[in-house]
C-alpha cells in the first residue's frame, strides 16, 4: 500500500501526470504539503488530471511538521525518492508495507533536513548527461518499482487496461477533502 506526497511541487502538469500514475498504480490517497488552497486545474493548464483527481482522495497538509505527524498517525514510512550523496539505488531498495513515497520541489528538491527524517531515501540510477529527471517521471519509475512485485491487476482490451464502471470517475468512491483554514490535514 503506498501513498503519493507532493512537496511543495509548483507544475499543475506534473501534479497532473503524478496523479495519473498514482491512479493506475493503484496508490491510496494523494498527499499535497505546502499549498494552502486546492489546485484548480484549469483548461490546458494540465492535461491528464481533471478527471482522475476525482478518483483518488486528496490530503492537503500545511509543511513538513504536519506532514510527519500524519505519517506516524496513519503509520506510514515516508521513503523520499531524491538524488543523495550516498544514495540507496532503486533497484537495491525494498520498500515498507505501508509507504508514503515523497518526490520534491522542481527546483530545489527535498531538503537535506527533510530526507533526515525519512525512513530511506532512494535514488534512480541515471547514466546520462543531465543533472536530474522530471520529477513526475522520477515518481512514476519509483511507483511502478514499488509495484514490480505485484501480479498483473485487471484485464486488458485492446491497448487499454479494463476500468470497470463503479471505478469511473464520478461513480461513488473516495471524496476530495478540501483543506481547513489552518491547512492542516483534512
Ligand atoms: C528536478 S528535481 C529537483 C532539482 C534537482 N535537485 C536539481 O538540482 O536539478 C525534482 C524532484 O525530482 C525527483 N528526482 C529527479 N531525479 C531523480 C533521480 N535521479 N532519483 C530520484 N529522484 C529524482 C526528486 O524527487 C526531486 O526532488
Amino acid at each position: 500500500m503506498f501513498c503519493t506526497v507532493l512537496n511543495d511541487l509548483k507544475s499543475p502538469e506534473n501534479i497532473g501526470m503524478i496523479v495519473r500514475s498514482h491512479v493506475a498504480f493503484g496508490g491510496d490517497r494523494v498527499v499535497i504539503v505546502g499549498r494552502k488552497t486546492p489546485w484548480r486545474f484549469k483548461k490546458r493548464s494540465q492535461a491528464f488530471s481533471r478527471r482522475l483527481e476525482k478518483v483518488s482522495e486528496i490530503v492537503h497538509l500545511e509543511d513538513e511538521a504536519a506532514f510527519f505527524a500524519w505519517c506516524e498517525a496513519e503509520r506510514l514510512a515516508p521513503v523520499a525518492i531524491e538524488i543523495a550523496a550516498s544514495p540507496t539505488l532503486l533497484p537495491d531498495f525494498t520498500f515498507p508495507q505501508r509507504t508514503a513515497l515523497v518526490v520534491g520541489n522542481e527546483g530545489v528538491g527535498l531538503s537535506p533536513a527533510f530526507l533526515a527524517r525519512c525512513a530511506g531515501v532512494v535514488t534512480i540510477p541515471q547514466f546520462g548527461p543531465v543533472g536530474s529527471l522530471n520529477v513526475a517521471i522520477s515518481c512514476s519509475i519509483a511507483m511502478y518499482e514499488l509495484n514490480r512485485a505485484r501480479p498483473l491487476g485487471r484485464p486488458i482490451a485492446g491497448h487499454k487496461y479494463l476500468v470497470q464502471p463503479s471505478e469511473r470517475p464520478g461513480a461513488a468512491g473516495p471524496s476530495v477533502a478540501p483543506p481547513t483554514d489552518a491547512g492542516g490535514a483534512t
